[in-house]
């Protein structure tokens, strides 16, 4: 089975955009995202536009904010204390990455906690560690509903996260772990990987290598997240770290790219956007 991120993400957006509608009336406004982008890199433009037409298909008010590579730290940092000082901006994210003379550890620090959307914040990562409310990041966030609404049962499985970066590979392991999944963290320097991918009843594969998960490397019947974002240097079209080709017939699940936990990224985003804006009313 071939999960559609794409068609699971456009129903949930329609929910969204329903509960949305009543907002106005029942608060006076809807909720207001501000996405900042430095910079013209390709793959963070298209991002970002994803981003604010998928905020447009929810009815959330989206500002994008874009400003040249050589903007400074200390403006980037100004233009995000202002943000955080407005009421009635409810989320903030700055797509990432950054240009190297921009600290990204102080640019996501400086984000206030309450409108981090992209649940990357200090105090967010550490309450999630500590099992207590904060933000879900966006794309470990999408791999669980997906798992869910596809009908993976995760509680005893075993899951094998291939990748340990902040912004998924660790998160995604903790989301497994809090389901009762039994979890191994590898990475590209890992001994023998073939050998312990091949135990995973759940793979999930987050490295930035095109086709790195060869079919030798998943086992029958195995459930296979790819949330790589790759061009294939042969064809130069995107594609994901998983060969699809040669797991797909072999695997019981599998997630496409591009298709797959992509759009389930920025689905999450918008959920988490009204999260913020929500939370904000009810104090
Ligand atoms: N760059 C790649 N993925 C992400 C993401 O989820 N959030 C931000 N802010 N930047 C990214």
């Amino acid at each position: 089975m071939i999960i559609s991120g794409k068609e699971l993400s456009a129903q949930l957006k329609s929910d969204m955009a329903q509960e949305v509608a009543t907002f106005p009336e029942k608060y006076g406004r809807v909720p207001h995202l501000v996405v900042i982008l430095v910079g013209d890199d390709p793959g963070s433009v298209s991002y970002v536009t994803g981003k604010a037409k998928a905020s447009e298909v929810v009815g959330i008010k989206n500002t994008t904010i874009r400003k040249p590579e050589n903007i400074s730290e200390e403006e980037l940092l100004e233009i995000i204390a202002r943000l955080n000082a407005d009421d009635t901006v409810d989320g903030i994210l700055v797509q990432l990455p950054l240009p190297r003379h921009i600290s990204e550890e102080k640019v996501i620090a400086a984000i206030d906690k309450s409108k981090d959307v992209d649940g990357f914040h200090p105090l967010n990562v550490a309450a999630l560690w500590q099992k207590q409310e904060c933000v879900l990041p966006c794309t470990p966030k999408g791999i669980i509903k997906m798992l869910k609404r596809a009908g993976v049962e995760i509680s005893g499985k075993r899951a094998v996260v291939i990748g340990r970066s902040n912004i998924v590979g660790l998160p995604v392991a903790k989301l497994l772990l809090n389901e009762n999944a039994t979890v191994t963290i590898a990475h590209s320097r890992t001994k023998n990987l073939p050998e312990v991918t091949r135990e995973a009843e759940i793979l999930v594969v987050a490295i930035g290598r095109p086709k790195f998960v060869t079919a030798d490397m998943v086992s029958e019947g195995a459930v296979v997240i790819d949330v790589g974002v790759n061009r294939d240097p042969e064809t130069g079209k995107l594609c994901g770290d998983v060969d699809f080709a040669a797991i797909e017939p072999k695997a019981s699940v599998i997630t496409p790219v591009p298709g797959g936990v992509g759009p389930m990224t920025i689905c999450c985003l918008m959920e988490n956007t009204i999260e913020c804006f929500l939370r904000k009313q009810q104090k």
